[in-house]
């Protein structure tokens, strides 16, 4: 623990120097086991008492279906594969890694099937990156929505992924100096369609094959997906089938009636592809049962789609004063980055808010700053600063 920090958790406790967090002394030994327990297993399981899972949205129809991660359960940066957010528009499609084949085509000069194999083969990357669906926080447009922080955040997870620089691809089927756009589909029955800009897509694009240490999860695009790393979730075209390099974008029903912004005169903003800064308190958060009196932690996540968080400041009067949070290594771009910051707890309603700087200087804005900027017209890219009300009988609610 930082001195500073040492100090400011000790000030935060004084007068409660011993049982300060009230834990009960009357000890008693825990039970041990006094019989073998299972043998090894060939595939791990969770403990059987850990019930963590996705919420999944009521669905009117398989293509609006999308699961929540549990944000407030996890620990650390890295979300479990088994609780990697889910957005998909035509259901999960059960492809066979040996009948996989990606087709590079259009404006190069040599067009080109891979099989897995065959990508395998070119040098190999990871990079840790969070996937945020453009979507998180919808409901958040028309004021206080979601029940929990699942409900308010949950469109968003961090995976460590592994596959090769979609740049070196290119490089094999050469592209031509015409083409601006890669238009890219997924083998899914949705045939989702998305176009990255060429640049972006020479950059730090890649495609990825595994997910925090094995095979990518069907429903994260198993064999195949695109990562564009920062971009809206849906952009990340997992199943991944063709791509085609081209002059122009191809205005897909997902870049034209869908995931567009549509702005208080009208109009609407296509290819808004960025996420922005933006932070949440997962501890203290709504449905975690009544805080209790006394020394509380903070606790929060968060992340920018456009490089690292630098700055992450927390409130307990709802926005009125601010305080730096402790941001906990490692700060990485693109990432989930955890803060926190002791706190006390004494029985006196108030609100907590979260602001997430980033270090292109993106601030996370007020929900009063973002309407008025985008109106409520919006579905997407929900960014505001989020307040949790805390009762006098320490429960916990969106407003
Ligand atoms: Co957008």
């Amino acid at each position: 623990m930082h001195s500073r920090q040492r100090r400011r958790f000790l000030s935060v406790g004084s007068g409660l120097a011993a049982g300060l967090l009230g834990i009960s002394t009357g000890a008693k030994a825990a039970p041990l086991a006094r019989s073998p327990g299972l043998p090894v297993s060939a595939y791990g399981q969770r403990a059987r008492y850990e019930t963590s899972q996705r919420w999944l949205t009521p669905a009117r129809y398989l293509a609006s279906t999308a699961s929540w991660s549990p944000l407030a359960d996890q620990l650390g940066i890295i979300t479990p594969s088994a609780l990697h957010y889910e957005r998909h528009h035509g259901g999960v499609p059960d492809i066979e890694p040996g009948a996989f084949s990606l087709l590079v085509h259009g404006l190069v000069q040599r067009p080109l099937e891979f099989t897995l194999e065959d990508l395998k083969r070119f040098p190999v990357t990871e990079r840790i990156c969070m996937l945020e669906c453009s979507g998180n926080s919808y409901r958040e447009w028309q004021g206080p929505g979601g029940v929990d922080v699942q409900q308010t955040h949950g469109l968003t997870s961090c995976s460590a992924w592994s596959g090769v620089r979609l740049a070196d691809v290119l490089a094999e089927c050469g592209v031509m100096a015409e083409a601006q756009w890669l238009v890219a589909e997924g083998g899914d029955a949705a045939r989702l369609t998305r176009s990255v800009p060429l640049a972006k897509a020479l950059d730090d694009t890649l495609l990825v094959y595994g997910q925090n240490g094995e095979a990518l999860r069907p429903e994260q695009g198993y064999p195949l997906r695109l990562l564009v790393p920062g971009y809206e979730g849906s952009i990340s075209v997992k199943w991944l089938s063709r791509l085609k390099l081209s002059d122009e974008a191809i205005y897909s029903r997902e870049e034209t009636s869908k995931y567009t912004d549509l702005m208080p005169d009208g109009r609407a903003q296509a290819f808004t592809l960025a996420m922005d800064a933006k932070s949440v308190i997962t501890s203290p958060s709504p449905g975690r049962g009544p805080l209790l009196p006394g020394f509380q932690e903070i606790r929060g996540l968060a992340w920018s789609g456009r490089g690292r968080v630098t700055r992450v400041e927390v409130s307990t009067d709802g926005g009125q004063h601010w305080q730096d949070a402790q941001l906990h290594g490692p700060v990485l771009p693109v990432c989930h980055t955890r803060f926190s910051l002791p706190w006390r707890f004494d029985g006196q309603p108030c609100v907590l808010a979260s602001r997430c700087t980033d270090e292109t200087g993106d601030v996370q804005p007020s929900r009063a700053a973002l309407v008025a900027a985008r109106g409520v017209n919006s579905f997407y890219h929900y960014n505001a600063i989020q307040h949790w009300r805390v009762d006098a009988d320490g429960s916990v609610h969106n407003v």
